[in-house]
């Protein structure tokens, strides 16, 4: 099959690599003309384990290929799939101008019968605005097909290959028969094809990423009981997650959820319960526990130190909003970043991966590190943000040695209390005592 992929960002090039893995024909195309100069030199703009191989792989097998020409990629492919950025507003009003747009760029290119999958997470109703737009631009026919995605970015490859489920919403089944054909060589282990209404299909992928966010709320609520009641948040989770009912994922508490997808969703289905007068105040909680996560853990931070603040110097370990990526958009270290620097302090951040996409926001305004334990050079106090693995067993008496004061703030809890203390730390954890 020859596939055309709009947009090369986290979900599109991840999709596009893919479908090339399985022997399809793939060009991915882009508006952004150094993101596609990078990627036909088989260099990847994002950072996403397993993917920069996999691309050389199937660029030197000739399946997969990069473009700024839509016309082209769409006259040159049959299925041609959105992965188009759809980003909201704080009010969750989504803006769909960029995927609209593109439509209506396929509609004017099309020189016959088209499949459309729309990839993007958009709000119900979004399926049947671009069929009127193919209706109304396009010279010939077209499918609309929901196909959500649920990948996992840090684990999106993975994600990708082996789907705990594929979602697609279309209303025509000789459309669906392509769908599971392409689907088919990732859902080898019994995985579902669910097809379903394109509306549903929209609303699932809200559906699941709210009740996600609903769970890390609720945890972060318990840890904080947890944290006035003297029992320890760790030991809760375990015996809340082994609950069958419940499982364990999704349960850690600590500095709340971030990232481009959970924040932007849960506002969206806010917006639309609003606008539909439909109650919605759990929603609205789940987004105000998170938000209010942060708050408390700048304060946490600004409380010890006092007035001088201004004096010290705190490392941040970690920026990315999870381990395994270098996605910071929505990264709750990017608040408490400008939180500790408008309250005057030196900021030093090392993170694996992101370090490019924090030099780009913030210059010179902070430090950036290449290693992680020269970043602690000095400081006053280290704060962990990110759960990277390579801060999951550190040597403390170097990091003792290193820090001039000895406080770590942890937003990950990724150290045990009892350890810390022994190692003359004061340890700041979530949903556990201070020690
Ligand atoms: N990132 C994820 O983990 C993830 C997971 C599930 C779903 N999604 C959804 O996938 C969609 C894309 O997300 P992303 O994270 O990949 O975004 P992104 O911002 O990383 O990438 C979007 C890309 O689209 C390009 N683009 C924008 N308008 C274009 C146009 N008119 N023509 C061609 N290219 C255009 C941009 O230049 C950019 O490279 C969103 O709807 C998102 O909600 C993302």
């Amino acid at each position: 099959m020859r596939i055309a992929i709009l947009g090369t960002g986290y979900q599109g090039l991840v999709t596009g690599t893919c479908f090339a893995e399985n022997g399809h024909r793939v060009v991915c195309m882009d508006r952004d003309a150094d993101r596609i100069a990078l990627l036909k030199q088989g260099v990847p703009p994002i950072h996403e384990p397993g993917l920069e191989e996999l691309i050389i792989r199937n660029m030197e097998e000739e399946r997969l290929s990069f473009t700024n020409d839509l016309a082209n990629a769409v006259r040159d492919s049959l299925m041609i799939f959105l992965c188009i950025g759809t980003p909201a507003d704080e009010q969750g009003r989504t803006d769909l101008s960029g995927l609209f747009g593109a439509v209506r760029q396929i509609a004017g290119a099309m020189d016959g019968y088209r499949i459309i999958v729309n990839k993007c997470t958009c709000p119900p109703g979004t399926a049947d605005q671009i069929e009127e737009i193919l209706h109304e631009h396009a010279g010939h026919p077209a499918d609309v097909v929901v196909n959500p995605d649920f990948m996992k970015e840090g684990s999106a490859v993975d994600d990708f290959l082996r789907p705990d489920r594929v979602i697609i919403g279309c209303r025509e089944i000789r459309v669906n028969e392509i769908m599971k054909e392409m689907y088919g060589p990732f859902l080898r282990t019994g995985k579902p094809l669910m097809a379903m209404s394109p509306r549903s299909a929209e609303m699932a992928k809200y559906a699941t990423n709210v009740m996600l966010a609903a769970r890390i709320s609720l945890m972060n609520q318990m840890a904080d009981l947890c944290e006035e009641y003297d029992a320890d948040i760790a030991e809760v989770r375990e015996a809340v997650g082994s609950d069958a009912r419940i499982g364990p994922t999704f349960l850690f508490p600590g500095i709340g959820f971030g990232g481009s997808g959970l924040p932007r969703d849960l506002a969206v289905c806010e917006r639309l319960a609003g606008e539909n007068h439909i109650p919605h105040e759990l929603l609205t909680a789940i987004r105000t526990v998170n938000e209010n996560r942060r708050v408390r853990f700048l304060r946490q931070i600004l409380d010890h130190y006092g007035d001088t603040i201004r004096e010290k110097r705190l490392t941040l370990w970690g920026a990315s909003f999870k381990a395994r990526t270098d996605d910071v958009r929505g990264a709750p270290a990017l608040y408490i970043i400008d939180g500790l620097c408008r309250a005057g302090a030196a900021v030093t951040v090392y993170d694996p991966v992101a370090a490019g996409k924090l030099g780009e926001r913030y210059g010179d305004s902070i430090a950036i590190a290449s290693k992680y334990y020269p970043a602690l050079e000095g400081a006053d106090g280290l704060v962990i943000m990110t759960e990277w693995n390579e801060f999951r067993r550190p040597d403390y008496t170097r990091m003792g040695e290193l820090m001039r004061e000895k406080v770590i703030f942890d937003g990950r809890n990724l150290y045990t209390p009892a350890i810390m203390q022994s190692h003359g730390f004061r340890y700041y954890s979530i949903g556990r005592k201070t020690v």
